[in-house]
């Protein structure tokens, strides 16, 4: 469904993204590990046509069609969510609000997916159901963080990329979720989670890549890596 070839990617003069390829296939999990600084968020920005970085060559085809050197909103009606780094949602707006403001409804053409109306999103985050009247500035960290992602659902998005959605969050609500993208993946929805917590990605991706310096070193199945200590030391610094 979405294809990255050879993506090349500036700031200015700095060489970022030296030549990342991955695929995302329709309804998996695909997760992309890497320390700070390597590239993931340029790569995310890359995908949503979002500038700075300048993509100066390579291809990210999403369902047969060339996305660089389209507009970020014309990527997003396309039918890619992105859950941004550093959850963003609006002090002053309830729960409710941010979630009907974000909403759009399905494109007609697509009859197989899932249609993300409030009710099924309640359904899936039964804790924003209950936060539902509370403001952006009374919800935890973690809450803000299901927002953020419940308000990229309710584009109706048809792949979902999320940056970092675990960082700054207390293990357990690192578990809660992993729950929720779990549940999120059984409802057919393909991810591309973007992550330093190598145990968060292990557990919800059916791939994982791995990017060094703007290249990807590693692709393989997450209980291959689970077990490949070299590279979990070497790429991810984890013992
Ligand atoms: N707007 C920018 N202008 C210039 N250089 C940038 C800009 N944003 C990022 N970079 C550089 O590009 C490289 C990759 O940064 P990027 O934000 O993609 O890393 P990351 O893997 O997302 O890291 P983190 O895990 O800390 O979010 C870094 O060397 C960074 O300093
Ligand atoms: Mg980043």
């Amino acid at each position: 469904m979405l294809e990255v070839r050879n993506l090349q990617s500036y700031y200015g003069g700095a060489h970022v993204l030296r030549g990342v390829s991955l695929t995302i296939p329709e309804g998996k999990a695909v997760a992309l590990l890497g320390r700070n600084g390597m590239g993931k968020t340029t790569l995310i920005r890359s995908i949503m046509g979002t500038m700075p970085p300048v993509v100066r060559q390579g291809s990210i085809l999403y369902n047969g069609e060339e996305l660089v050197g389209k507009a970020p909103h014309d990527i997003a009606q396309r039918g890619l969510g992105l859950v941004p780094q550093g959850r963003r949602v609006f002090p002053s707006l309830t729960v409710q609000e941010h979630l009907t403001v974000a909403s759009r409804p399905p494109k007609s053409h697509s009859d197989t997916r899932v249609n993300w109306t409030l009710d099924r999103i309640y359904e899936l985050f039964p804790r924003l159901a209950e936060r539902k009247e509370h403001r952006g500035n009374q919800l935890s960290g973690g809450e803000r963080q299901m927002l953020a992602i419940a308000r990229a659902l309710t584009t109706n998005a048809d792949l979902l990329l999320m940056d970092e959605p675990s960082e700054g969050l207390a293990p357990i609500m690192v578990q809660q979720l992993k729950h929720d993208f779990l549940a999120l993946k059984s409802s057919g929805v393909p991810i591309f989670l973007v992550e330093q917590n190598v145990g968060l990605a292990l557990a919800v991706a059916d791939v994982v890549y791995i990017i060094e310096r703007g290249q990807v070193v590693y692709q393989g199945q997450p209980e291959e890596l689970a077990v490949n200590e070299e590279i979990k030391r070497k790429y991810l610094g984890v013992a």
